[in-house]
């Protein structure tokens, strides 16, 4: 399954713009009286405008060619109020406009992350969390610019053009023809080059995602950077990151301003047009000066607009550009999806069994081939095998991080896809090889996803923990459940990190509880008390335990060989040491 987003966007089949923008639309439907709001202001505000030349030019006409000063300053008058009412509108619609805007840009984050969440392991594995941060911040954050300071004005513009271009004709057709055709060479030009500035925000937007890659990884690995003395590696490759992230955003800026001079080109050629027609007109005796001044005001109503429509079009494209790539995440299916099923009763233990299972990471290559095995509840598993053999894939598969490519893995003999992911993970508890702890105490730690330890005071989670025999291990830690830990657990031990991974998953009270190399990190005599722990689980608990030592594996009941796409059943502890043994021959 192919979740690489970069991928995604050169294969998308190209949908319209207004298309798009339908779309986004309905992501604001409860907005829509807002906008409405808006809509009117600008209907009002463009109304004035559009009236303002035609009474100008009436009042030249009627009043200023016989002299009669008094008309003048009553239809001033009138102008003045008329101008205040459109100031007027226009603040509020900037206004609304700006929190429309802001209450997209909330939503459209949250629509995303909340996206990202229900997404499956594949898709985090194949996308770099920079570009997905830069997908979430930067680019809905175009979106909102054009929504709140452009869409309105987009709108205004175009109704006050439309409004001139009607009067234009109106009054005169043959001269309105004239003066409109160097608009509609400008609507030409407009469509065909769109889908080049569009792809060139969207170039510059993918850049400004591997920028900010760069910086993520740079960020998290700085321990391993400069262990290495890798910093001017890594500066080196900032500084490109940073220059190509740089060259496409100027080729950006150039594609969105090249409309101006064009635009205000055709503008001035407009009006040169007007002029010398509209005086020829005068002399000829078909036209009055006061329609002329009307009718340049109305050119002018026209073209003026259609300059800022520019600058408005360019943003409109930057805004698609960066919706189309948030729409990638948005139609992303969450594979793994949850098929129906009959109900089964709930039970308190995990049969699991492998029926004929393959798997393959994105990249196609197969890991397990047609693997097939099952466990039984109460029983302890070990797997073994060399690095890389597929252990912590085929737990992986237990927890259904991931779907087998092909095959059914069965939990309580049916398809693990049929459960409800609170249900699955209530059953299934796994350690993961390198855990992650949040930023936070202890406490909150172990509490994560251990809902029915929330509401629990320190002593009556301290009380639960000694009920698991956990107390020996929370007493690691200086203050206890209230340890604080930094920075994702950079502050603690690898170790320690393990075996609060270990305490949050064992509070859980897991049917099958996953060990992946828990143990690899802590010393023999921990080991032993995590050991014990292990065997005071409820009787009925599948274990299944991936470890290096021997003396760990060697409680199991069954011990399984994974390598080479196979898990294989060794009959005794001493079959698996040999199989171990001869895997390390051969490598
Ligand atoms: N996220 C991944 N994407 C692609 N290949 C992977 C991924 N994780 C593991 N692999 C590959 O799968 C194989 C098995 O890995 P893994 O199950 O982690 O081995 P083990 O846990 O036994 O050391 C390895 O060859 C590894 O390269
Ligand atoms: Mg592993």
């Amino acid at each position: 399954m192919n979740y690489n987003l970069n991928d995604i966007s050169e294969k998308q089949e190209k949908v319209s713009s207004l298309k798009a923008l339908r779309k986004l639309l309905q992501l604001i439907t409860e907005e829509r009286r807002n906008l409405l709001l808006a809509v009117i202001a600008i209907l009002v505000n463009s109304g004035i405008n559009l009236s303002g030349p035609f009474i100008v030019g009436h009042v030249i006409d009627t009043y200023v060619v016989h002299k009669d000063f008094h008309g003048v300053l009553v239809w001033a008058g009138i102008l003045l109020a008329m101008y205040l009412v459109g100031f007027v509108a226009s603040y509020m619609q900037s206004r609304m406009m700006g929190g429309v805007g802001q209450r997209m840009l909330f939503k459209l984050r949250n629509t995303i992350f909340n996206k990202l969440q229900e997404l499956p392991v594949a898709f985090f594995n194949q996308n770099k969390a920079g570009d997905l941060i830069s997908r979430v911040n930067n680019d809905t954050d175009k979106i909102n610019q054009f929504f709140s300071q452009s869409l309105m004005q987009f709108i205004g513009t175009i109704v006050t053009m439309t409004g001139a271009g009607i009067f234009l004709l109106a009054i005169n057709p043959e001269l309105g023809v004239a003066t409109l055709l160097p608009g509609l060479v400008i609507f030409i030009i407009t469509k065909l080059v769109s889908p080049w500035i569009k792809k060139r925000n969207a170039e510059s937007m993918q850049r400004t995602g591997g920028l900010s890659a760069e910086i993520q990884e740079g960020l998290q690995n700085f321990k391993v950077i400069i262990a290495f003395n890798r910093r001017d590696y890594f500066r080196d490759r900032f500084e490109e990151a940073n220059k190509s992230n740089y060259t496409s955003a100027v080729a950006a800026g150039i594609a969105n301003n090249i409309f101006i001079p064009v635009y205000g080109f055709f503008a001035a050629a407009a009006q040169l047009l007007v002029l010398t027609f509209g005086i020829y007109l005068i002399s000829t005796g078909h036209f009055s000066i006061g329609l002329l001044v009307s009718y340049l005001a109305y050119a002018v109503n026209f073209y003026n607009p259609l300059r800022q429509l520019a600058a408005l079009w360019a943003n409109f494209q930057v805004a698609m550009a960066g919706w189309d790539r948030i729409s990638y995440i948005l139609s992303m299916e969450n594979n793994l999806p949850v098929l129906p099923a009959t109900i089964v009763e709930k039970s308190n233990v995990a049969n699991m069994e492998f029926n004929d299972v393959s798997f393959g990471y994105d990249d196609g290559k197969e890991i397990l081939h047609h693997v097939s095995f099952a466990l039984e509840p109460g029983k302890t598993y070990a797997l073994v095998g060399p690095t890389g053999g597929g252990k912590t894939t085929t737990a992986s598969l237990i927890a259904r991080l991931y779907d087998p490519t092909k095959g059914t893995v069965l939990l309580d003999h049916k398809d693990i896809r049929s459960y409800q992911p609170e249900e699955r993970t209530k059953k299934i508890g796994f350690i993961l090889q390198d855990p992650f702890l949040f930023s936070g105490t202890v406490r909150e730690n172990i509490l994560y996803g251990n809902e029915q330890y929330v509401g629990y005071s320190n002593e009556q989670l301290e009380t639960t923990i000694k009920d698991a025999g956990l107390e020996s291990i929370l007493s690691i830690f200086e203050k206890g459940l209230d340890t604080e830990l930094s920075s994702g657990g950079d502050s603690i031990s690898l170790g320690q990190k393990q075996l609060i991974a270990f305490m949050r998953a064992v509070l859980r009270n897991p049917a099958l509880l996953i060990l992946d190399e828990a143990t690899a990190n802590i010393d023999t005599i921990t080991e032993q008390i995590l050991q014990d722990i292990l065997n005071k689980l409820p009787e009925t608990t599948t274990r299944v335990i991936i470890a290096h030592r021997l003396n760990t594996i060697q409680n199991a009941d069954e011990i399984f060989f994974v390598n080479a796409g196979e898990v294989i059943r060794a009959g005794s502890f001493e079959d698996a040491v040999k199989m171990l043994l001869q895997g390390e021959r051969h490598s």
